[in-house]
């Protein structure tokens, strides 16, 4: 295990109805919110009537903007820097899921930023100041950005879709009910489910060893989401496999899980890519990518691969690696195939004669850097050509 220096500050309040208590939760955060939200989920579910109701019986004066779209952008996100600050905000609230929380904290980032919000998450400023406090309310179980420090935006003027983390944007306080979870179509559920279980391949699958403890956390939280998700497929309204996948999700990428561990990252860089450029959900991106990686990278670390296939999709052990490994992985196909996800490029909709070299290219140039290597790291460190060869096996 590698050494680590771990700070997890946010308020985590679980339970049906919780939300209805935002207002006395955000009393010791802000005085004044920008309450951010999506297309009209909230509104059509009542849930934003109940939580204007909640800040006004609290006394907790609010503003407000609608309009995240999925893949956020950073067009409203400036926007919403403007009203913040001509409203001297002194806190953001979402309430929505990934796409809403992200463009909050790079709202409460840009508040106090000089600079140009987009020029911290290309690298070309410094983030000097504080960010706002961010409160949530969530509405998707997916990306875990309700108890991450990471925010994802899309700048649809350039193409580029980019993510910008640090500690400072883990939010202060994180409310999650599950019954707010009923009114989600079954793709999204699908959709969140694949991309909680990619954020713990993308710390599980290293090459750091005495990793025992998350080696074991990790595995039941992938067990966890990939029986909740089944049980939500048959049955949707299961309140209480909701509230257990959105704990699962949450610790998959509170970072918990990838303690003092090599991490990859590898799927999200390769999967942004495919986001920024066709606009397809991030789950959907991953379900496509991740038996290709697998398929590509696995004999560069059998064992883990191996315990993987054993402990978490049920394969028998066998001296034989190569065919545990590859029933685990045809195991997860089946687990993509059963929550209806896409399995190739041409089913997300993207054409075999894409320019998959640039889109290689492009996500060595961000994920590389960002993590101190030339190449997307992992079990086996990806150039260029083998990237490219990944999204190609997929099509
Ligand atoms: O906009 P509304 O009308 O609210 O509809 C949304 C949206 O269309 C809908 N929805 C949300 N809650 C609902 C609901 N519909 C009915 N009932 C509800 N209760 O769901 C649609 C998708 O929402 P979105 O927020 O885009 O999905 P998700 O939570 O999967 O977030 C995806 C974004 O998160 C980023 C992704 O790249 C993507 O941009 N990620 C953020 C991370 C982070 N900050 O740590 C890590 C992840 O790896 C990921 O990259
Ligand atoms: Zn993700």
């Amino acid at each position: 295990m590698l050494n680590f220096n771990y700070c997890n500050p946010t308020r985590y309040v679980y339970g049906e109805g919780e939300y209805h208590n935002v207002g006395t939760l955000l009393r010791p955060i802000a005085r004044k919110v920008l309450l951010h939200y999506g297309g009209g989920s909230v509104k059509r579910s009542g849930l934003y009537d109940a939580v204007v109701q909640s800040l006004r019986s609290a006394g907790i004066e609010f503003c407000e903007l609608g309009g995240v779209k999925p893949n956020p952008s950073v067009e409203l996100v400036r926007q919403g820097i403007e009203l913040a600050r001509a409203e001297q905000i002194d806190g953001v609230l979402a309430v929505g899921g990934g796409s809403v929380i992200d463009s909050a904290k790079a709202i409460a980032l840009g508040v106090t930023h000089e600079g140009d919000i987009w020029k911290l998450y290309t690298r070309e400023e410094q983030q000097t100041t504080a960010p706002l406090p961010v409160a949530t309310i969530l509405t998707l179980p997916a990306a875990g950005s309700e108890n991450s420090p990471n925010t994802v935006l899309t700048n649809e003027q350039t193409g580029r879709k980019l993510g910008y983390g640090h500690d400072l944007l883990r939010p202060a306080l994180s409310i999650v009910s599950p019954e707010l979870f009923l009114t989600l179509p079954p793709e999204q559920m699908a959709y969140g489910a694949c991309d909680m279980l990619c954020h713990i391949f993308e710390r599980y699958f290293t090459n750091t060893q005495g990793t025992e403890l998350t080696d074991a956390l990790g595995e039941a939280t992938m067990r966890t989401i990939m029986q909740q998700a089944a049980i939500l497929r048959r049955e949707p309204q299961n309140v209480h496999a909701w509230g257990q996948l959105a704990l699962a999700g949450t610790v998959a990428h509170n970072n918990l899980l990838g303690l003092g561990r090599e991490q990859s990252w590898a799927c999200h860089g390769l999967e942004h890519e495919l986001s920024a450029v066709y606009d397809v959900p991030h789950g959907a991106g991953l379900a496509v990518i991740v038996p290709a990686y697998f398929e590509a990278v696995w004999q560069a670390n059998p064992g883990i691969f191996a315990q993987w296939a054993v402990n978490v999709m049920g394969v028998t052990p066998s001296r034989n690696t190569e065919r545990v490994v590859k029933e685990g992985i045809a195991r997860l196909r089946a687990w993509y195939r059963e929550l209806g996800l896409p399995q190739t490029m041409a089913e997300l909709g993207i054409p075999a004669d894409a320019d998959y070299a640039a889109m290689a290219q492009a996500a060595l140039s961000t994920y590389g850097p960002r993590l101190g290597k030339a190449c997307l790291p992992g079990v086996l460190p990806l150039d260029v050509a083998a990237a490219e060869a990944v999204y190609r096996a997929a099509i």
